[in-house]
C-alpha cells in the first residue's frame, strides 16, 4: 500500500459518474431533427467527451449544413437550454452504479480525486446528484480552452492535485477522453464496452467492477 499516497484519480463526469450521456443525445437529436436531418447512435459515440461547439460542428457536418458563427452560437445555446431543462430534474438515482462506493473508498483511503470533464454544466450536475463533496479539484469546460482528445483538462487536474501525470488514473467513457488521458501520459480505465473503447489499460462496464486494489495494480504496473 506504500504507493497509495501517490495515486490520484480523475473522473470524467457524463457517462462515468452520472447518466447524462442520454440527455446530451436527446437534446442533440432534437436539434438535428429541427434542422431536418438525423444522426445515428454510432455517430453519437463520436460526440462523447467532445465539447459543445465542436459537437455542434460535427453534427452540422453530418447534416451537410453550414452556419455562420452567430448561428452556431444560437444553435448551441438552444441545445443547451433543452439539456439544462433535463439535468435540472436530475436526482441522486441517476448516479451510475458503483460510483458512490468507489468514491467513498478512495476518499477514505486518502486518495486525491479530481473531476476532468468537458462540460460547462458540471456544477449543477454535481449539486443535483450530491457528488460535489468528493472532489479535491474540479476542472471542467469552464476552465479549459481545448477539447478532449487534447490532454489539457487532465493535465490541469493533475496540477491542481499537485501531482505528476504518471501518478494519475483517469476514468473515461469516451474514446476522445481515452486519447486525452494517454496523450497526458496517464493510466486510463475505460467505462463501457470494448466495441467503442480502444487502447485503455483496463475496461469495465461500470464503476461497480472497480476497486482500489485494481487501481493500485494498474498504477504499479
Ligand atoms: C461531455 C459530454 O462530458 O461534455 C459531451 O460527453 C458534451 O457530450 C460535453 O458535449 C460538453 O457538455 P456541456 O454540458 O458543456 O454542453
Ligand atoms: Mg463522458
Amino acid at each position: 500500500m506504500q504507493h497509495t499516497q501517490q495515486i490520484a484519480c480523475i473522473f470524467d463526469l457524463d457517462g462515468v459518474l452520472v447518466d447524462t450521456a442520454v440527455y446530451h443525445y436527446k437534446a442533440w437529436k432534437q436539434l438535428a431533427n429541427s434542422l431536418g436531418f438525423d444522426f445515428t447512435q454510432l455517430q453519437n459515440e463520436q460526440l462523447k467527451g467532445v465539447n459543445r461547439m465542436r459537437s455542434l460542428e460535427m453534427i452540422l457536418d453530418w447534416g451537410g449544413m453550414q452556419k455562420s458563427a452567430e448561428e452556431k452560437e444560437e444553435l448551441a445555446s438552444l441545445k443547451n437550454s433543452w439539456y439544462v431543462a433535463m439535468i435540472n430534474k436530475m436526482t441522486t438515482d441517476e448516479v451510475l452504479p458503483g460510483s458512490l462506493t468507489l468514491l467513498t473508498e478512495l476518499k477514505s483511503s486518502g486518495i486525491k480525486i479530481a473531476l476532468g470533464s468537458a462540460s460547462k454544466n458540471s456544477s449543477i450536475i454535481l449539486q443535483r446528484t450530491n457528488l460535489a463533496h468528493f472532489f479535491d479539484a474540479i476542472v471542467d469546460g469552464n476552465s479549459v480552452t481545448t477539447s478532449k482528445p487534447d490532454p489539457e483538462v487532465f493535465l490541469k487536474a493533475a496540477e491542481m492535485l499537485n501531482t505528476e501525470p504518471e501518478n494519475c488514473v483517469v476514468f473515461e467513457d469516451a474514446q476522445a477522453g481515452v486519447m486525452a488521458a494517454l496523450a497526458g501520459n496517464m493510466k486510463v480505465i475505460g467505462i463501457g464496452d470494448e466495441e467503442h473503447l480502444k487502447e485503455t489499460h483496463l475496461i469495465a462496464k461500470d464503476l461497480s467492477e472497480i476497486t482500489l486494489g485494481k487501481i493500485l495494480a494498474l498504477r504499479n504496473n
